[in-house]
């Protein structure tokens, strides 16, 4: 943590919806049923989430609930199970076996539908591909993958045989995904051709070849013919996924696995220029993943369920794959843009399918309103029966237009918050149960804790701006940082005494209901999408050009926030467009596309205080609006404010 934002609220939002009544009575948590889930756990939350666990397939049951060691917790100690089984075996016994787990949508408008039954006997077979190329219980794999079943299918398969998953977000580049592979230490990379953008191929393959020029652990690549162009095949370590196949049988039993089993690593941004290793485990992730989908999701077995992240993200690993698989849901998945070949494309899937729950970000949301409402009515939309939202803040406007004109005033919106680190969502609201009111995740999910706190620990009052923090170990969250507990000890539970420091600021109401204000530390929420300003800040610096950097965000109508970046230049050198372009290449070169700054101003100096940190805030003020308010007087030298200031004009 450097330096804190100023924690205030500017919404006085107060309109109330309280559930529709049909809704709630046919709800899986019906106002009853949550009123009974709220006390148990208040009475023993222990107990309360060992019933959730009793939900699932264990093959030998846990003798000890949970063990906090702070800040280590364990949970269901002793217990073994196998979650690929827990979301497939396990539904092949009933009638689910023909139903369809994933209905899929390329972007050029191909569709396939795998049943349970199918999708079971896919995993088996690539699990057995990854045995044969000698990947073990504890080994890692990367993921590198477009939106297809296969990603899925290669996340279970690993779940399957006891190897930890890391998934790379495929908008991520080489230079990203190398080190994202050493530092998991991963042994096989699985991969794909590429996949269709907006009508156009991204190649995949490409940056997984430079990317293993420096990755030492790699030994095998297998590879998935998605877009049919010609690839780099390097003989003996990269194979094709229907190649290997056919080598294969059918039958793959499913390990019987620890319940802090790790099952896998996500990469996060944080506030150094190191993304982090989260490291999920088996028993508690699945226990609460689940749990959470069936409550906030109300996922039924007549629902097809839609959940448009990408499964390179955290709310892809939670509620497209584990969370609704376990639950026997159908699934919908889609490869492509919202906006191909027309901004109507979601709509179209929803009725081509008769979705009826849509989860989303509420930048996507934005993006519908810009684009105009005449794109959702031009569509039925009349099997649409609960919204989501995750990722950000949403604004007010944004949730009152996603209920009218996508949910025309019928459906209950489920504005959910948590984050890698929580594994599964923390608060939101229970749509048979809660009142909702726009741009309030409302209230922490039964089992869980949260309080809104200062630096020095006291709780504040109703109303008032603190910490979003979480005073008790959850099912689902963190076990550490891969490779670096000491990060994880210093990130999380060294901030605020005692307690899970989330590193985002928020208020709660005289209802109880929480209003998130967004990240309080150098992490920027771009589009959704977590990035640190201290990343983009060292792929700047890795420029010849480049002598420093800043980077702050900007409050942004549609993303959230854009990324501006404050550059000086080596020896002097002036700025122009085309060095400009240039930078914003790099950044896309060490980190991805979805990290190029929006702005990009050259400047003499940064501002600094007299012990040499850089000014953010003030950089943050001077990106929003140009002005600068507030005490500037640990400035160490005025004359950089002043260019910075005219640069303005
Ligand atoms: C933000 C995504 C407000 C928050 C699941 C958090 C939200 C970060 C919400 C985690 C929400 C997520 N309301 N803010 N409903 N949901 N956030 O790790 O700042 O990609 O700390 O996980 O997103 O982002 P992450």
């Amino acid at each position: 943590m450097t330096e804190s934002y100023a924690i205030e609220s500017h919404q006085h939002e107060t309109r109330q919806f309280p559930p529709p009544p049909d809704f709630a009575r046919q709800a899986n948590v019906t106002p009853e049923l949550a009123a009974q889930l709220y006390a148990e756990a208040e009475a023993d939350f222990e107990a309360f989430w060992a019933k959730q666990a009793e939900a699932l397939d264990w093959m030998t049951p846990w003798t000890h609930v949970l063990e906090w060691n702070p800040p280590h917790a364990k949970w269901f100690i002793g217990g073994k199970l196998n979650i690929s089984a827990n979301c497939l075996d396990r539904h092949l016994k009933t009638w689910r076996r023909t139903k369809a787990a994933i209905v899929w949508e390329g972007e050029p408008g191909d569709t396939r539908t795998l049943t349970y039954w199918e999708l079971h006997r896919e995993v088996c077979r690539f699990a057995n591909v990854l045995k044969k190329f000698g990947v073990r219980a504890g080994d890692r794999v990367a993921i590198y993958m477009p939106m297809t079943p296969e990603i899925a299918i290669a996340m279970l398969a690993c779940a399957r045989i006891g190897a930890t998953h890391s998934v790379v977000f495929g908008g991520f580049s080489a230079e990203a995904l190398r080190d994202r592979i050493n530092d998991a230490g991963c042994k096989l990379v699985v991969t794909a051709d590429g996949c269709w953008r907006r009508g156009t191929e991204v190649r995949l393959k490409p940056a997984v070849d430079a990317a293993l020029e420096q990755t030492p652990t790699v030994e095998t690549c297998l590879v998935l013919r998605r877009t049919g162009s010609k690839v780099d095949m390097q003989p003996g370590r990269d194979h094709w996924w229907h190649e290997m196949l056919e080598t294969v049988g059918d039958d793959c039993p499913p390990e019987a696995l620890d319940a802090e089993h790790p099952l896998f690593i996500l990469y996060t941004s944080g506030t150094t220029g190191k993304p982090k290793g989260i490291l999920h485990t088996t028993g508690g992730y699945l226990t609460q993943v689940a749990a959470t989908a069936r409550w906030v999701l109300d996922l039924k077995d007549d629902d097809v369920y839609w959940c448009t992240a990408d499964v390179g993200w955290v709310t892809g690993h939670s509620y497209v794959v584990y969370g609704p698989l376990a639950n026997g849901a159908t699934v919908m998945m889609y490869e492509g843009a919202p906006n191909h070949p027309e901004p109507d494309r979601f709509w179209r899937i929803v009725d081509r399918h008769g979705v009826t729950i849509l989860y989303t970000a509420p930048t996507a949301i934005r993006a519908f309103i810009r684009w105009g409402e005449q794109w959702v009515l031009k569509h039925r939309l009349d099997s649409l029966r609960l919204l989501g939202t995750v990722g950000e803040p949403i604004n007010p406007e944004a949730w009152m237009w996603y209920r009218q004109v996508v949910g025309k005033g019928r459906c209950p919106i489920v504005d959910t918050w948590w984050q890698t680190e929580t594994g599964g969502m923390m608060i939101a609201p229970l749509p048979g149960a809660t009142t909702t009111t726009p741009g309030t995740a409302t209230r922490p999910l039964p089992g869980i804790s949260a309080d809104i706190r200062l630096k020095d620990g006291r709780s504040v009052d109703a109303n008032e701006g603190g910490y979003l923090v979480l005073t008790r170990p959850w099912p689902a969250m963190l076990r550490t940082i891969w490779g670096d507990d000491e990060r994880y000890r210093r990130q999380y539970w060294s901030e605020i005494e005692g307690v899970y420091f989330a590193g985002d600021g928020a208020r709660r109401d005289e209802h109880g209901n929480y209003w998130i204000m967004g990240r309080v530390d150098d992490v920027i929420n771009v589009s959704g999408h977590r990035l640190g300003t201290a990343e983009i800040e060292s792929a700047l610096v890795s420029h010849e050009a480049v002598a420093e950097a800043a980077v702050v965000g900007r409050p942004d109508e549609l993303k959230g926030s854009a990324i501006v970046a404050f550059v000086t230049l080596q020896g002097g050198r002036a700025g122009d467009d085309a060095l400009r372009a240039a930078l914003r290449e790099h950044v896309a070169k060490e980190i991805g596309a979805l990290a190029k700054p929006d702005d990009i101003r050259f400047t003499d100096a940064l501002p600094k205080t007299r012990s040499g940190k850089i000014m953010r805030r003030l950089l943050r003020e001077i990106a929003a609006s140009g002005n600068v308010v507030g005490d500037v007087t640990t400035l160490e030298d005025f004359s950089v404010l002043e260019k910075l200031r005219a640069d303005e004009d």
